[in-house]
């Protein structure tokens, strides 16, 4: 088969320029501009990357359109029908389901390696108790690479291995202390008769005083919350993890970044960002006035929970979320959630109105997370912290696909530069 090309017409001299078109095995194709500049003595314009693929990837797929999200070719919705949070991480990192044997390995292994180094808890008394858990999850999280660096040494394919298992038991440890700091509460260790999701809510919920018992419904429903966040492609802040760490950062560091980007409302943040906009608006009959200052040009508020880079369709995750939030609501005996009712309310407005037609915006999965967390009794201000839990094997896997691949360069990207061209440096006493 004849290679794929696109011709580049340089108007200004009539010179044209031939560049391979790359086809993945399903998706859009790309153009190869890897010699555009070398050829041309031009860069690329694309801010914000809507038109750029930054690198090849075989972990998962997405079509917006359609609203298709893929790991390793299975679709999200099997995966939090039929699978759980850890064979969906075995997935992301290994490109298989794992056999039975690989399966209870894998446990094994994340299992014995919740627990943090005890000098770790001294490292959360240095922040205030009034901290957003968030910063003290990317602090504590910047930190690991102080603790472990018998495992930093990128080019070691077995301290790889034992990283990315550090990273994806531990985070959930050191979620749940930065929440019991936050709350003056002891820290909880971890135990290892539970499942991944129970655990969690163990060391989240528990106290020394007396048993706790883990509703088998919240934690499928946590479960379930993890898997519809474990990755998704190349992101704000999965790229920051890939580029961070394509300088031949630690992957602690890559992960602490990935944290910080993860952060702000227009990603991870906006599940915490939801909750806060559904309880402003407070009560049905304020919905309109809400979706008008989102329609307006000049008000900044948008719906918190609607719209995405890539989904012009509903988003796969929020279907399965919607379903999981009811279910959660049921079996906690919730019956007038104030805060589901706006929110039901809320999409039903937003999709038959034209402006939100127009411009494909749905809700997304930060749109009914938030008040499943709440259900199940999580602060607002853990939610974005939960994004990161479950994120962290998407991070960690990306982060691997990359330091294995070799093609890969530090990532370096130019600019359009529309600044002063060069100016004689004037002395103090002689500027105007
Ligand atoms: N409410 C009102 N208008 C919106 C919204 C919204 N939530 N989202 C996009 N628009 C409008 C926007 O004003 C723009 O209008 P115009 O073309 O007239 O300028 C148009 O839709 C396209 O928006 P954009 O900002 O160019 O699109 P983007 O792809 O850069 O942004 C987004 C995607 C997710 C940042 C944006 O939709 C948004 O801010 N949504 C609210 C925050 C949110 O829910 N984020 C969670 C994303 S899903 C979880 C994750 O992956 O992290």
């Amino acid at each position: 088969m004849t290679q794929k090309t696109v011709t580049l017409i340089d108007n200004s001299t009539g010179k044209k320029y031939e560049y391979p078109v790359l086809e993945g095995t399903v998706g859009p194709a790309v153009i190869d501009i890897r010699k555009l500049y070398s050829d041309t003595g031009y860069f690329t314009f694309d801010p914000g990357y809507t038109s750029t693929g930054s690198t090849e990837s075989q972990i998962t797929y997405i079509d917006g359109d359609k609203g298709i999200l893929l790991h390793r070719g299975y679709a999200i919705e099997d995966l939090a029908e039929h699978s759980d949070f850890l064979e969906v991480c075995y997935l992301l990192l290994n490109g298989a389901l794992p056999t039975q044997k690989e399966r209870e390995q894998f446990e094994h292994t994340i299992t014995h390696h919740t627990m943090v180094h005890e000098q770790l808890t001294a490292f959360y008394r240095g922040f205030r108790r009034d901290a957003h858990p968030m910063a003290v999850l990317c602090g504590v999280t910047g930190a690991l690479s102080a603790f472990y660096h018998d495992s930093t040494d990128i080019n070691d394919p077995q301290q790889r291995l034992i990283a990315s298992h550090r990273m994806i038991a531990k985070i959930p440890t050191i979620a749940a202390m930065a929440y019991k700091y936050s709350i003056g509460q002891p820290f909880v260790y971890p135990r290892n008769d539970l499942s991944f999701a129970e655990n969690f809510l163990h060391m989240m919920f528990a106290v020394p005083c007396e048993p706790y018992r883990v509703n088998p419904v919240v934690a499928k429903a946590m479960d379930r919350i993890l898997i519809l966040h474990a990755d998704h492609e190349q992101n704000a802040s999965t790229s920051t993890v890939r580029l961070a760490g394509s300088s031949g950062a630690n992957p602690f560091a890559c992960v602490a970044a990935g944290i910080a980007s993860l952060w702000g409302p227009a990603h991870g943040g906006a599940n915490e960002a939801v909750l806060k906009m559904l309880q402003e608006i407070g009560s049905k009959d304020r919905i309109p006035e809400f979706v008008r200052r989102a329609k307006d040009k000049n008000d900044n508020f948008r719906l918190m929970g609607f719209g995405h880079r890539v989904y012009k369709n509903y988003d796969p995750r929020a279907q399965v979320m919607r379903r999981t939030c009811h279910e959660v609501l049921a079996e906690l005996g919730i019956k007038d959630e104030p805060l589901l009712d706006i929110a039901m309310e809320l999409e039903r407005i937003a999709l038959e109105d034209d402006y939100f037609i127009e411009k494909k915006l749905y809700p997304n999965v930060d749109f009914y997370s938030g008040i499943i967390l709440k259900a199940i009794g999580l602060p607002t201000s853990m939610f974005t912290v939960l994004f990161a839990v479950a994120r962290t094997v998407g991070w960690i896997a990306q982060w691997k696909e990359m330091i294995e691949d070799p093609q890969q360069k530090i990532g370096r990207p130019r600019q359009l530069y529309t600044g002063q061209t060069h100016r004689a440096y004037v002395p103090v006493g002689q500027r105007g």
